[in-house]
């Protein structure tokens, strides 16, 4: 097959995120805010990537869009859902992973995938936002006043864990004001909610079964503290992609199945 790019797209409630491929091979990712318009955010991080690509959009063969907001995307040749898209992205990053947990903004996912990154079965948690990175987010931004990106530092540097037992977000928030007031630090309250949301994801997994090669995608993935507190819970180590940003593998695996589908028509 002559020279080609495919792209994925994953529209999720706080990023839209777009991976360009080249040759079947990853070329370059990027992500942007969601948004009030998950369609406008998904068409403009696609042509962003494009443009940084150096290709022309005529020159873009297939898009796969998947995420929550797939749904309003007019630009998409296909549209896939989240849970086959992490599964597909974490296979071709690191081909003996059995166990996917995707935390994002919204929604936490467990998902055991075979030999091919085929999705076996999963767990899906989005009826609340305590175990996902809107919980971290609210907390952080609102009530502790750190960067979101400190997170994982912070809690590295807790002397004890503060337990949070409020699973909702604005009863954790006045909790969290308490813990203040009452004069813990600010490493142990971050280090007690990543223990609580490693807990309530931990206890989805363990429902389904964690078989290792565990890799932990999405946004969350990037924050080491809650990496650390589900090895724990979990009792197992857990692996977070380094040569592709961990929030892209949903895109990366979308814009793998954008090349099953060049492959297809072009029967190679
Ligand atoms: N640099 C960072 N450090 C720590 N946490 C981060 C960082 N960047 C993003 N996050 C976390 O990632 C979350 C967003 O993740 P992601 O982009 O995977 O979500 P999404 O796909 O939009 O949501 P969903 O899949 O639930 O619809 C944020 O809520 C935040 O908690
Ligand atoms: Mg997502």
């Amino acid at each position: 097959m002559s020279e080609h790019i495919v792209a994925g797209v994953d529209i999720g409630s706080t990023t839209a995120k777009a991976v360009v491929l080249k040759n079947g091979q990853l070329l370059l990712g990027k992500i942007e805010s969601t948004g009030s318009n998950p369609a406008r955010a998904g068409q403009e991080v696609l042509e962003s990537a494009i443009t940084d690509s150096g290709y022309d959009k005529s020159r873009l063969e297939y898009t796969v869009v998947t995420g929550y907001g797939r749904v309003s995307a007019s630009f998409a040749d296909k549209t896939v859902t989240e849970i086959t898209c992490h599964g597909r992205g974490a296979h071709f990053v690191s081909p003996d992973i059995k166990t996917v947990i995707d935390i994002g903004g919204q929604d936490s996912k467990v998902i055991s995938v075979d030999a091919s990154g085929r999705v076996v079965d999963f767990v899906i948690n989005d009826k609340c936002a305590s175990g996902t990175g809107r919980f971290l987010e609210s907390a952080a931004q609102l009530v502790l006043h750190v960067p979101l990106e400190d997170l994982g530092k912070l809690s590295a540097g807790a002397t004890s864990v503060c337990k949070i037992s409020s699973m909702c977000t604005v009863f954790a928030q006045t909790e969290i004001i308490s813990l203040l007031a009452a004069g813990e630090s600010k490493e142990n309250i971050i280090a007690g909610l990543h223990a609580s949301i490693a807990g309530r994801v931990g206890t989805m997994a363990n429902r389904l079964g964690v078989k290792p090669v565990v890799m932990m995608t999405g946004g969350v993935a990037k924050n080491t503290g809650v990496k650390y507190a589900l090895e724990k819970e979990l009792g197992t180590s857990i692996i977070v992609p380094d040569d592709i940003d961990p929030q892209l593998i949903g895109a990366l695996g979308a814009a793998l199945i954008a090349e099953d589908m060049l492959k297809a028509k072009t029967g190679t």
